[in-house]
């Protein structure tokens, strides 16, 4: 089989590629702009599996340039689309650059799909399509509510052009992965994700505090009505994220009746709040962590999880990694970085 994969250097499409190289023999091609990633990742993924993707230095916003990576690489069996912007502080921001980054790419993917005839697309989606949601676990039939910031927005709009263009021609099968909160770095500690030196996300202000970046890492809120006041999540480590993909593109390859389009929580059906995630890092780092607690941050729910029964019933699929192991490789991933900080 010969996959395609879009945004193939970054967190998520990098371990995706180790995960296909560690469970098949598909050919890999990637097409990333590296506008938040870097063609390390390639020898990254070398250093972990011995081998390397072929991969296009192209912007998918770009048709032209799209279009001659599919024409000069005909017999594409299935894409995997990551590429997008995903910050959603960012997105508030810059709206517009959200807009055209993800839904211009999208689009342009999806006119080269229809051109070349590619049957199977998988789609990145995320747990903020859902919104503000109380109800819980989240189940994939949950209402969608308002979009909270326009990256969720963007998630939202991707997966109606998706359904749309499902129904065009029955050629086309797509399942939308909605990931809840992916974590963690490869179990070797060889690749991980490269964030900003001021993250918003929990697990690499741990990790950066730890090693000296921060004074001290603020737990955003106390007075939630969760089992130890601080917010709860599901957070699921990035190697199993990246293996339900390797298994639902497998499920198109394999079930020629599965539905034009489905879409299919990626979560671990367990929420951890921010003080027992804390308390998992100490636990495998050894370390004390500086932290504080300070006000709710804004815009957070106090708790959300997915419910992930339809991952099992339908892919076979359960994330098997534990919040220590998640930590734990995140830890090793930051002491690698300021090893090597080329990186
Ligand atoms: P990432 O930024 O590490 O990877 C995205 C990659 O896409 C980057 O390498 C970037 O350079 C590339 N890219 C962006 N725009 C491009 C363009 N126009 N042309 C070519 N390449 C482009 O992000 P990630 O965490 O790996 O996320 C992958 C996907 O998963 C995204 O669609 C994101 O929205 C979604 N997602 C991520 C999370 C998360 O917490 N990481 C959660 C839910 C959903
Ligand atoms: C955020 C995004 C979400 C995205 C997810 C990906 C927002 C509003 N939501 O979710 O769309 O899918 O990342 O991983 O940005 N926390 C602290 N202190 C910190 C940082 C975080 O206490 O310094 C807490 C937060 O209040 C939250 C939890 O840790 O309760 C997790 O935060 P974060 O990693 O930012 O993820 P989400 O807010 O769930």
């Amino acid at each position: 089989m010969k996959i395609l994969i879009t945004g193939g250097s970054g967190y998520i499409g990098s371990h995706t590629i180790i995960e296909i190289f560690k469970n098949t023999d598909w050919e890999v091609l990637s097409i990333d702009n590296y506008s938040n990633s870097s063609e390390l990742s390639y020898q990254r993924i070398e250093d972990i599996t011995g081998k390397k993707p072929t991969y296009f230095n192209v912007d998918l916003r770009d048709l032209e340039a799209t279009e001659k990576v599919f024409s000069e690489n005909i017999g594409i069996d299935g894409i995997i689309h990551f590429a997008a912007f995903k910050a959603v502080g960012e997105s508030v921001e810059e709206p517009l650059m959200y807009y055209d980054n993800n839904l211009n790419s999208l689009a342009n993917v999806l006119k080269c799909q229809e051109k070349f005839k590619i049957p199977n697309l998988i789609f990145s989606s995320s747990c903020s399509v859902y919104g503000n949601i109380d109800e819980l676990p989240v189940t994939e039939s949950s209402h969608l509510a308002k979009a909270e910031s326009p990256y969720a927005y963007t998630k939202q709009i991707g997966e109606v052009m998706l359904q749309d263009f499902a129904k065009t021609n029955p050629l086309f099968k797509t399942i939308a992965l909605r990931y809840f909160n992916p974590v963690g770095a490869h179990l070797s500690g060889l690749n991980g994700e490269l964030s900003s030196n001021r993250p918003n996300n929990l697990v690499p202000f741990i990790t950066q505090t730890a090693i000296g970046k921060h004074d001290k890492l603020t737990v955003f809120g106390s007075d939630y009505p969760t089992r130890d006041g601080t917010c709860v999540r599901d957070y699921i480590h990035v190697s199993d994220i990246a293996n339900a993909h390797v298994v639902a593109l497998k499920k198109l390859f394999e079930e020629k009746s599965f539905p034009a389009y489905d879409v299919i929580n990626l979560g671990t059906g367990n929420g951890v709040t921010v003080l027992e995630a804390i308390n998992a890092f100490e636990k495998v780092s050894e370390k004390k962590l500086n932290f504080d607690i300070g006000e709710r941050r804004d815009g957070d729910v106090g708790e959300i999880y997915a419910d992930n029964t339809k991952a099992k019933q339908v892919l076979g699929w359960e994330a098997k990694t534990t919040i220590d192991e998640m930590m734990d490789s995140a830890w090793k991933w930051e002491q690698y970085l300021s090893e090597n900080p080329a990186n």
